[in-house]
This record gives C-alpha cells, sequence and structure tokens, in this order.
C-alpha cells in the first residue's frame, strides 16, 4: 500500500442496515478509486476541517456491483454469461465494510470511543500513515515487525511501561506459523533492552542462540531481512543448561541439578499425579523428615514457612531452610517408619517408596556440583536456556519448570533491584493443560501469583503454544498480550476467540489465512488489534524433527 499524501476521498459512507453494527459501516467506492483502496488500510472518515473524525479499518471487501442496475438484472447477468459474445459490461463500484476503531482527537492524535456513526456521503480518506503509529500506540523500542500493509510502519513494544512485558505474553498458532521466530525476536529485543531472560526450551531450539541466523544465507530470508533492515547477529551472553543423563546439542551446556530441600512438597505431589492416600503419606513422610533436620540443626523456623511465604501468607523467613533434605534421606526414612510399622498403610507407602526411587533415578535432584541458582539468571542482558529436550519425560520437565519459576520469583521479590526478567516457556500446554489444570492448583497459583506480584517487580511469563485448545482458560487470562500467529481448526480458533474479547469477526476470519510470520497482535499497548508481519529474528534457531 502506497502512502496516500493525496486528500481526495476514496469513497463515501453508504446508507445503512438497521441490522448493522455500531461499529461498522459500508463504504462505496467509484471505480476510478477502486485500485487506492485494500483490506486492512486504515482510513479516515469525516469532511476535511471536520474536528473529530473517525478512524476506520477495511476489514472485508472491496465487492463490485453494478451502478444503475441489479447484478441479478438481465442486462448484467448476460454480460457475465454471454462473456465472449457482448461487448458490455454495466458500470460498476467497490464495496467495503469498514470497522470504525475510534474519533480521532486532531489536537493531540488520541483515540476515544464513541457513541454515534458517521453520516451517509461523508467522504473516506486513506489515514496518512505518519499518524497511524501514534494512534493505534504502535510506538517503542522493541521491534516487531512491520505493519501489514504498510511497510513503511514499524510495529514495536515498549519495554519500559508495564502495560506489555512483565505482564505476560501468549504466543499461539499452528507448527510452522512462525512462533518460534516470534519468540526469539522477544528474546533479542528484551536482551537489548538489558532484560534477563530465561527459555525452557523443551524441543532445543534455542540453544544456539548465541549465533547469527543460519537461514540468512538463503535467499528468501536474506531477502526477508534486508526488507525489514536487520541482519544476522548472535546474542553475547548466552548460558546453555541441561539435566544430568541428558545429551544437549549444545557442546558447551553445563550439567545442572535442583536442591531437593527446595522443592515445594506439593508442586511435587501435583505434578507426580499422587492420589490421596499417596499425598497424605508424603506429606507426613515430608513432615517427619522435615523436623528430624531442624532438630538436628537446631531450628526453630516453622516447617513449610517457605511455601506459605509463595502462597502469600507473608511470613518473613530466610531462604532455602532445608539444604540437607535430599531425596535419599526421604527414602531412608520410609524404610526405618515401615520397620518402625507405626502408621499408614503399607500399600500407598510403598507406591510412595516407587515414585521416590522413580523420581532419584532421573538424577535431578542433587545430582551434581552446580546446584541451579536463580542469581546466575537474573543478570542485565543474561539469556539462559534450559535444554529440556532430552529428559526422560514430561513429568521430569514440569518439576523443574515450576521450580525454575519458584525460584526466579522468589528472587526477584527478595531483590527489587534485580534486572527486568522474562520467562520464555515453549509447549505451554505440556505445562499446564486443559486436562489437568484441576490438579495442578497450586502451579496455577504460584503463576497467577507471579502475574499479579510480579508485574510489579518486572516479571513476566510468555507463553508458547501450538494447541491453545488445550491450554486452560486460566492460561489465557493471565496473558494480557496474545501474539496469534495462522491458526486453523474450529476448537484451536475458539479457544482463541473466546480468551481474545473484543475483535471483529471479519478480522476473526484473517486468522486461518494469515502467512507466515504474520501475526494478530492483541495487547493493552495498541488502542486497537493489529495485524503485524514479524520480522525475521536475527539468532540462530536448531532445527529439531
Ligand atoms: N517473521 C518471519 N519472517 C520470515 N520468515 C519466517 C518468519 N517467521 C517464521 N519464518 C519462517 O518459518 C519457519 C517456521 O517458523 P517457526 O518460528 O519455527 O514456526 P513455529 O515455531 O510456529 O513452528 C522458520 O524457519 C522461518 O524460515
Ligand atoms: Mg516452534
Amino acid at each position: 500500500m502506497s502512502d496516500q499524501t493525496s486528500l481526495s476521498p476514496l469513497g463515501f459512507v453508504n446508507f445503512d442496515d438497521i441490522r448493522g453494527q455500531n461499529n461498522e459501516i459500508e463504504l462505496r467506492i467509484p471505480f476510478d478509486e477502486i485500485k487506492r483502496i485494500q483490506r486492512g488500510q486504515y482510513v479516515l472518515i469525516g469532511s476535511a476541517g471536520v474536528e473529530r473524525p473517525y478512524l476506520g479499518r477495511v476489514i472485508s471487501g472491496p465487492f463490485y456491483t453494478p451502478d444503475a442496475v441489479s447484478k441479478d438484472s438481465a442486462f448484467a447477468r448476460t454480460s457475465i454469461l454471454l462473456a465472449n459474445e457482448v461487448p458490455f459490461l454495466p458500470d460498476f463500484h467497490g464495496v467495503c465494510r469498514v470497522e470504525l476503531l475510534g474519533r480521532v482527537s486532531l489536537d493531540d492524535y488520541h483515540l476515544s470511543g464513541f457513541a454515534s456513526r458517521p453520516f451517509p456521503k461523508t467522504p473516506v480518506l486513506p489515514m496518512p500513515s505518519d499518524q497511524i503509529a501514534q494512534l493505534l500506540g504502535l510506538e517503542g523500542n522493541m521491534y516487531l515487525g512491520h505493519l501489514t500493509g504498510y511497510e513503511q510502519i514499524r510495529v514495536y513494544f515498549n519495554a519500559h511501561v508495564k502495560k506489555v512485558l512483565p505482564r505476560n505474553v501468549g504466543v499461539f498458532g499452528t507448527v510452522g506459523s512462525g512462533k518460534t521466530n516470534t519468540a526469539q525476536v522477544l528474546i533479542e529485543e528484551a536482551i537489548a533492552s538489558g532484560w534477563a531472560v530465561v527459555v525452557l526450551d523443551v524441543e532445543g531450539e534455542y540453544i544456539s542462540m548465541d549465533k547469527p541466523n543460519g537461514e540468512a544465507k538463503k535467499k528468501p530470508l536474506a531477502a526477508a531481512m534486508q526488507r525489514f533492515g536487520v541482519s544476522p547477529r548472535g546474542i553475547e551472553n548466552v548460558q546453555v543448561f541441561n539435566c544430568p543423563g541428558t545429551e544437549s546439542r549444545c557442546p558447551d551446556a553445563r550439567e545442572f541439578c535442583l536442591r531437593f530441600g527446595n522443592l515445594s512438597p506439593y508442586d511435587l505431589i501435583e505434578i507426580m499425579g499422587m492420589s490421596e492416600a499417596q499425598e497424605t503419606r508424603f506429606l507426613e513422610l515430608h513432615e517427619e523428615a522435615t523436623a528430624k533436620l531442624m532438630t538436628k540443626q537446631g531450628a526453630t523456623q516453622h516447617k513449610h514457612s517457605k511455601w506459605d511465604r509463595l502462597a502469600g501468607n507473608n511470613n518473613p523467613v530466610g531462604l532455602n531452610s532445608l539444604p540437607n533434605l535430599t531425596l535419599q534421606f526421604l527414602i531412608d526414612q520410609i524404610d526405618i517408619e515401615n520397620q518402625d510399622s507405626g502408621y499408614g498403610n503399607k500399600a500407598s507407602w510403598n507406591k510412595v517408596l516407587q515414585l521416590l526411587v522413580k523420581l532419584k533415578r532421573y538424577q535431578i535432584f542433587d545430582s551434581v556440583d552446580y546446584v541451579f541458582n536463580a542469581d546466575d539468571l537474573l543478570k542485565p542482558g543474561q539469556l539462559s536456556i534450559f535444554d529440556l529436550s532430552d529428559a526422560t519425560n514430561v513429568r521430569v520437565n514440569n518439576i523443574i519448570i515450576a521450580q525454575i519459576l519458584r525460584e526466579i520469583f522468589e528472587k526477584k521479590i527478595d531483590e527489587p533491584d534485580a534486572p527486568p526478567t522474562i520467562v520464555v516457556i515453549e509447549e505451554a500446554h505440556t505445562f499446564v493443560s486443559r486436562e489437568n489444570v484441576k490438579a495442578m492448583e497450586n502451579i496455577v497459583d504460584m503463576l497467577r501469583e507471579i502475574s499479579r506480584r510480579g508485574r510489579k517487580r518486572w516479571l513476566g511469563l510468555c507463553f508458547i503454544s501450538q494447541q491453545p485448545a488445550h491450554l486452560p482458560n486460566e492460561i489465557f487470562e493471565l496473558c494480557n498480550t496474545k501474539v496469534i500467529h495462522q491458526t486453523t481448526g474450529k476448537r484451536n480458533l475458539d479457544a482463541l476467540q473466546v480468551s481474545a474479547g473484543n475483535v471483529n469477526e471479519a478480522v476473526w476470519g484473517e486468522v486461518p489465512l494469515l502467512g507466515q510470520g504474520q501475526a494478530l497482535i492483541i495487547s493493552p499497548q495498541f488502542a486497537h488489534p493489529v495485524l503485524c508481519d514479524m520480522r525475521p529474528c536475527s539468532t540462530n534457531r536448531e532445527y529439531t524433527d
């Protein structure tokens, strides 16, 4: 779409159908102007000099209709059906539907709501592109891409306001629609703004972001990079971690483990899917073991104080009160209790024992020298990637994800000076899903808590999912900003549409048709949902099949 500076009207507002939508008008476009209009175009509705014209966006059409006869008249039909034999074609014009986005105050270029509609025959002009960015709130310092249809208008998030990143972002779309590219763009821009970024990388795709984008050597991407004015470049401070006993394709990956004593027993119960009887045994065991260790250490702290505090009980105690509580110590306690035969039923004790022994085999607790420490992640411009691609099973990954989130959250609460931080969770539906959400109450509460308090502390989450239909409403509710790539399938579309609120039907109709890298972005920063051609990322991606 070329930047139309001409002030001649594209067309005029038509009479209404009284059953029409309050925020839509029909636009009639004389034949000679048709080539000036395209779907997606922003238009100004109002005569020159009108105080507060409307801003609108063409959402459907142009459809062509004869000027003076009905399209079903014999004259019109014959002209089409006998196209080869009769030379005539009735004069025709274009018809578009335009969504009204707001009224423009011309003093400060501000959009406001409206309870009126433009009169029939009001002229409709192209919106000068230099005013669109300001009106829609597209300005900021994190370069995302171009407004679709307007190569000269860049779309940015603003890293300095709390409207976007310290609240949560959801990135959705089918396989290959551009989600990971978008996540990489967000990561690159966040890092450039001095944020700390942590990626929970379940497919091992992000591990080579220290290198320039390898696809840039190929023609299509090289051309796209040029068009967007970006060049291939790796991120300077990148560290990759993997679990003991797993392979990472990153040669510099460092093995890490979690400290069992730091783990919330409630998270473990949920993720391991313990039955009620097993849960009771496990909590008895955990309390018993904790008490023993406390006495040994001469400590006086409340056993569950750390977890109570994270649940919002604000108990002011120090961190990591139980460094000596290991999985082996718990396992040993079960043997002892069984011999004493003091309480509990043997079957559920055995089941708990089996679970713990299995958990120990996964080697994620207290197994190697380097124990996960949020301090090492929360540094300005530091990208930390947890390569979980070779993990034994989803439960193990989920324990790791939950624990990393908790420890980062704790650190951000305790240290207000830690840099703004974003945690990217790929394949979020395998962590919390519609199917398991009821059993994951404690973890969903934590996510809510991170959202509520994290915003003030500049801690945001970025959920990525190719299966929005499998994500629970709770996650959608947490995502204030949604980047929606091409999505197909009624269930996925429905899930997104319900959560997205007030998006025009015709605009939704575009979602299954979006091209690779295009996205509908709904964000509190923008005055309206916008369609964006995302820029290609500068950093490399590891391809996995
Ligand atoms: N904004 C974009 N610009 C150019 N190419 C893109 C863009 N987004 C995605 N692509 C191309 O599409 C491919 C698939 O994108 P990807 O982000 O991996 O999709 P997803 O994560 O949704 O499966 C990438 O390898 C890249 O070649
Ligand atoms: Mg992907």
